[in-house]
């Protein structure tokens, strides 16, 4: 591919081709059935830069990006920091993936990992993603203990692959692939009662929970919850199991969720917003004790591994991207910056009756909707209710559609809409978000109107969401 013309395959041909083609194409050979939800909602674009908290498409359109990736555009798109140790990685044609050597780049995110992460979490493995960290902890857990259960929280979410899905709770991901890891039991997010009952069989090898439930709707425990619930492990001997896949790296306003908690786990997973939005990495993080459980002599010294796992890209991508989230206070902004948004949110929720809770920490935000009083309204609440995930969708749309904002429905909680913005979005990009979104709710609480009607078409079209 010649990336350096605009000639035939070069980036510019690509990235210029008319949108229709494009999806044509994307549509012929990747996934069709999503790149008919794509058109359905509205968002069918072609995007061709992206700076900060925002993208620009082809037309030259801007767009505020309150999705940031999936929570993996921490530091901001193309940071010029991160880009440019990419770039002079490349120009140096250094040696990655010689395998038969300790990374020099390896060791150096593993030390800087074991600094941030709290207490004694001080052994690092590297992987690909959030899914597969999640497999290396179960993995890891069965091994450290010899016991065969793992615990894990109702709607929560750790990824997609087997062993991640067993402990990832919904319906729709799950139907069809049974059987799962065997061993695997659900237990309600927040309830420490119903914990210690499992864990007092003394089977339990693992409890896994993300500490902010985010697919779940952005479900915040109560205080006591992490801290006993790491308490309640430590008195059975089962691990505790962390995924801050999601919340990790500043998206709460603290480095980790688990620090407005004091909380230090057995087992913390990170992923996503690690290298600064470039390149795929995952890290599992636990303490010597537990990772020499599974790694429990020579012969086992490359029990679990992964050929792209510490790769030199996610390496340098990582280090430079903490660098930067120091030397800019990136997670004593996020704190603040989410602060002023959620005010200005519930500000706004308490003119709307359908706005049922504002919640979150940092810029991890769930906005919830829920069933109005005033009749019309409720009619045509219930009416879009009889599809699932459309109501939220009449929300994600026009936010797209009218103001250029990019943003998602909750995963599972499909009510809740979510926002995960880069976190160095300024007061400008707050004032245009909550500008816009006042516009949406008071077209939303207006019943007919016109997001009704565009619910009402999207009913008829029978889409199942
Ligand atoms: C909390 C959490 N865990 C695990 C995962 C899975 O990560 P990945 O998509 O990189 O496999 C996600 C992804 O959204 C997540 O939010």
């Amino acid at each position: 591919m010649d990336t350096t013309h605009s000639g035939h395959n070069g980036l510019d041909d690509i990235f210029g081709e008319p949108v229709a083609k494009v999806h044509q194409r994307y549509a012929a050979y990747v996934n069709h059935r999503f790149a008919r939800v794509i058109e359905l909602i509205g968002f069918k674009r072609v995007f061709t830069r992206a700076e900060g908290a925002w993208l620009w498409d082809q037309e030259g359109d801007r767009y505020l990006d309150f999705l940031g990736g999936y929570s993996v555009c921490n530091v901001g798109r193309n940071h010029p920091r991160v880009k440019q140790a990419l770039i002079d990685w490349l120009e140096r044609d250094g040696a990655s993936l010689v395998q038969m050597d300790c990374s020099p780049l390896a060791a150096r995110l593993g030390e800087e990992l074991a600094q941030l992460t709290p207490g004694d979490l001080n052994t690092c493995l590297f992987t690909n993603s959030g899914s597969e960290t999640t497999e290396v902890a179960l993995k890891m857990a069965r091994k450290a203990t010899r016991q065969p259960r793992i615990l894990y929280a109702d709607l929560g979410f750790h990824g997609l692959t087997y062993g991640a899905l067993a402990v990832s709770d919904h319906d729709m991901w799950r139907e069809g692939f049974e059987p799962l890891l065997p061993g695997c039991e659900k237990v309600p997010f927040d309830d420490l009662d119903a914990l210690e009952r499992e864990l007092a069989k003394r089977d339990v090898a693992a409890f896994i929970t993300e500490p902010i439930q985010g697919e779940a709707g952005v479900r915040v425990p109560s205080d006591s919850y992490l801290p006993e619930a790491a308490r309640l492990c430590r008195k059975y001997g089962a691990l505790l199991v962390v995924d801050e896949i999601q919340t990790g790296f500043g998206r709460t306003g603290r480095w980790f969720a688990c620090n407005h908690w004091g909380v230090e786990p057995d087992i913390m997973l990170l992923s996503k917003a690690l290298s600064g939005g470039y390149v795929p990495v995952g890290a599992v993080v636990t303490r010597r004790s537990v990772f020499d459980k599974m790694f429990e002599d020579l012969r086992h010294a490359a029990v679990h591994t992964t050929t792209f796992g510490g790769n030199a890209m996610a390496m340098i991508a990582a280090l430079v991207t903490i660098e930067v989230m120091k030397d800019e206070n990136i997670v004593e902004h996020a704190a603040s910056a989410g602060a002023t948004l959620m005010e200005g949110i519930r500000q706004l929720a308490s003119r709307f009756e359908m706005v049922k809770d504002v919640r979150g920490k940092g810029l991890m935000i769930g906005i919830e909707f829920g069933e109005p009083r005033s009749l019309r309204l409720k009619a045509g609440w219930k009416l879009v209710h009889r599809a699932e995930g459309l109501f939220g969708q009449m929300i994600a749309i026009p936010l797209m559609r009218d103001h250029r904002i990019l943003t998602q429905v909750a995963g599972h909680n499909l009510d809740v809409h979510k926002l995960a913005p880069p976190l160095i979005i300024g007061q400008d990009e707050v004032d245009y978000f909550l500008h816009a979104y006042q516009a949406v709710l008071t077209d939303l609480h207006r019943f007919p109107g016109p997001l009704w009607d565009l619910g009402m078409t999207l009913l008829k079209n029978s889409i199942s969401w």
